[in-house]
């Protein structure tokens, strides 16, 4: 028998028991048989050698060639073997795998976590570093190194939620931080300058829930020291953030305001959206809505945590974060960021 006729006859043997092999079991047998070793395909490719350069060239590329059908052969015989029992268990359980899927609801951000994450990458494309600090907080970075020392009437601007109610006044009680100012003294006592971070963060407010108030709210803080810095930077800094997060058209003002660890102490406002600078409700006819508090560090603050005053100066802010999607889209109660209704969340 020529070789070639030993090819067409592997080939007839093979397609008949492949038509017959029925499941993985036999499949895997006819691949042991046909394309294994020891089958008769191997033996033949094996033999090559012995023949002539011209032999070669004919039988070699044909016995090659019967080797990729089969292999062929074999891979579309599996997939129609594992679809059949796929197909047969389906309806043994009544399933109709023609049925569409049901769409897999995908997960959004929270609107207030959107805006940080866009205030941050504002401020570290400005070279600041994003850091945050603890909520639970000493009376003494909360308030004392602040500026705001017992009986200081800023205190009752916070209504605080104190963790030990015993020895208020020695600074060394424990609170839910009312603001994320204290991060100032923490990162400075840390860290000589150049500084320049933002930290934002949860902080506590012991207050009756309203349209504007919640207990529990966002803020973002920032400070910058460094020899030479002005309040030129720090309004420059803030025109900024102010026109890439409200856009350029939004004029915002600045005007002197008092924070016990700022001199001098400013405030920024935006013109406001609903009426632009007319005067309505929403901004209490005044056309400008104030979104945040600002100042150059108090020289004492930088005196207690070691830097010297006289080389280095430092501007500090801090803003509420749900006041500017608030401002931006024009939602009018704090409480709907918390109240879970999904007819609200899912339009951020
Ligand atoms: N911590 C202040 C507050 O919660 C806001 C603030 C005002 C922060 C002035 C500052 C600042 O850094 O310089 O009302």
């Amino acid at each position: 028998m020529s070789i070639s006729q030993k090819l067409e006859e592997i080939r007839k043997a093979a397609t008949t028991e492949l038509e017959a092999a029925g499941d993985a079991k036999k499949l895997e047998e006819w691949r042991i048989r046909y394309l294994g070793k020891k089958s008769r395909l191997n033996e033949v490719l094996r033999s090559l050698s012995r023949l002539s350069l011209d032999e070669k060239k004919t039988v070699g590329a044909a016995a090659n060639r019967l080797k990729v059908e089969l292999e062929e052969w074999l891979g579309q015989k599996e997939r129609a073997v594992r679809r059949d029992r796929m197909e047969a268990s389906a309806a043994e359980k009544g399933i109709d795998i023609s049925l569409p899927g049901r769409p897999f609801p995908a997960g959004r951000l929270h609107p207030v976590t959107q805006v940080y994450r866009e205030i941050d990458a504002i401020f570290t494309s400005m070279g600041f570093e994003v850091v945050e600090g603890p909520e639970v907080e000493w009376d003494y970075y909360n308030f004392e190194a602040l500026n705001i020392p017992a009986e200081h009437p800023a205190r009752d601007t916070m209504a605080t939620l104190w963790i030990d109610s015993e020895e208020k006044d020695n600074g060394k009680t424990r609170l839910l931080r009312t603001h994320t100012s204290p991060m100032q003294v923490r990162v400075m006592e840390q860290k000589s300058p150049p500084v320049r971070i933002v930290v934002p963060g949860k902080v506590y407010r012991y207050e009756a829930t309203d349209a504007t108030h919640i207990p529990m709210f966002h803020q973002l803080e920032g400070l910058a020291v460094d020899k030479g810095i002005t309040l030129a930077d720090l309004k420059g800094t803030l025109y900024e953030f102010a026109c890439r997060f409200f856009g350029k058209d939004r004029r915002v003002r600045f005007r002197c305001d008092y924070f016990p660890f700022v001199e001098p102490g400013v405030e920024m406002a935006i013109e406001c959206a609903v009426c632009k600078g007319d005067g309505c409700r929403l901004c209490g006819n005044s056309g400008w809505i104030e979104i945040l508090g600002a100042g150059m560090v108090h020289p004492r603050i930088l005196e207690r945590v070691g830097i010297d005053p006289e080389v280095y100066t430092g501007f500090a802010f801090g803003m509420g974060i749900e006041r500017m999607p608030m401002l931006r889209y024009g939602i009018d109660d704090i409480r709907l960021f918390y109240g879970s209704d999904l007819r609200f969340l899912r339009q951020f």
